[in-house]
């Protein structure tokens, strides 16, 4: 299978549109440190198709960076889109209205995700006068056979209750934000998405253990950086990411895997969105990388 890295950013993007912390500021000076919102697109390795992971409110200028996502010459505008969601965070779903003009647009996610897009964001109420929206289950990793979306196998790790502020007052859920486990039938590799992960569960650690990749939570550099920065009074932990560095950190727990990893979803405030920090050296040490803008995995 193929990962084709469609943007590396947390909710805002680098450069946000109404911040000049360094980190932004620097993307303005250096236009090669932008980065669009996290999101992934997963080809099969014996097929055209492919869906995505997350459809972030930067998805049409995402697929349009691919030549191969692109629309081939006398061919058909495309006429199906595949989803796979995560959670349903605005940062990961905003892109499903910019992907109005498909002919069909066929949804993954969970239940509570499935609930939270449909009747407080309704979804499709707003989406159907435009095309076919049609929902599916994602099922977890534990329970039943995964779903077959593009020629590859498809389920969620389930990781935490943590909901969108839009959707806060809603009961608690275990699959609220998920991870998305990717397996290619041909080749028996597999692939781990998390774009938000607020604890490391067992059922996660050995998840991870099995996997040829992971794309991991890389909001925040340490735990105090949300309170430090001046965006929250929370910890990072607390906003529901665990940080890389420090006790609570997940660098500690991966680098004894054998995974090719890389941390993604990086907020404006993490040091790692300057190149030249002094961080990206320990990460180094330690056989992790911050993933790249338009970055492509074969596995
Ligand atoms: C998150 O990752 O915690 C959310 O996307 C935050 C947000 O965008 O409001
Ligand atoms: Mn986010
Ligand atoms: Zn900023």
């Amino acid at each position: 299978m193929l990962l084709r890295i469609l943007g590396t950013a947390a909710g805002g993007g680098l450069p946000q549109w109404n911040c000049a912390c360094p980190g932004c500021a620097g993307a303005r000076r250096h236009p090669s440190r932008r980065r669009l919102h996290d999101g992934l697109a997963v080809h099969g390795t014996k097929t055209d198709a492919w869906f995505l992971a997350n459809a972030t409110p930067d998805v049409a200028e995402q697929l349009e960076s691919h030549v191969d996502l692109r629309p081939g010459a006398g061919c058909d505008r495309t006429p199906v889109v595949r989803v796979v969601l995560t959670d349903a965070e605005l940062d990961h779903t905003l892109g499903l209205l910019r992907l109005r003009e498909a002919a069909r647009i066929d949804v993954w996610c969970t239940a509570p995700v499935h609930k939270a897009l449909t009747t407080r964001l309704s979804l499709t109420d707003v989406l159907s006068p435009y095309t076919r929206l049609t929902w599916h289950d994602l099922p977890l990793t534990d329970a039943g056979p995964p779903a077959q979306v593009a020629g590859l196998e498809v389920s969620a790790v389930p990781l935490s209750d943590k909901r969108p502020r839009y959707a806060a007052d809603e009961p608690a859920h275990p699959a609220w934000s998920t991870a998305l486990k990717v397996r290619d039938p041909r080749t028996g590799t597999s692939a781990l998405y998390a774009p938000a992960l607020a604890h490391w569960s067992d059922l996660f650690g050995a998840e991870i253990a099995q996997s040829d990749c992971a794309l991991l939570d890389g909001t925040f550099f340490d735990e105090g950086e949300p309170r430090r920065t001046g965006i929250s009074q929370r910890t990072a932990s607390e906003m529901g990411h665990l940080p890389i560095a420090g006790p609570q950190g997940t660098a500690e727990r991966l680098r004894r895997l054998e995974a090719k990893i890389y941390y993604t979803h990086l907020n404006n405030t993490n040091p790692l969105v300057d190149p030249g920090a002094p961080q990206h050296e320990r990460l180094g040490c330690l056989g992790l990388r911050v993933a790249e803008e338009r970055m492509v995995v074969s596995l």
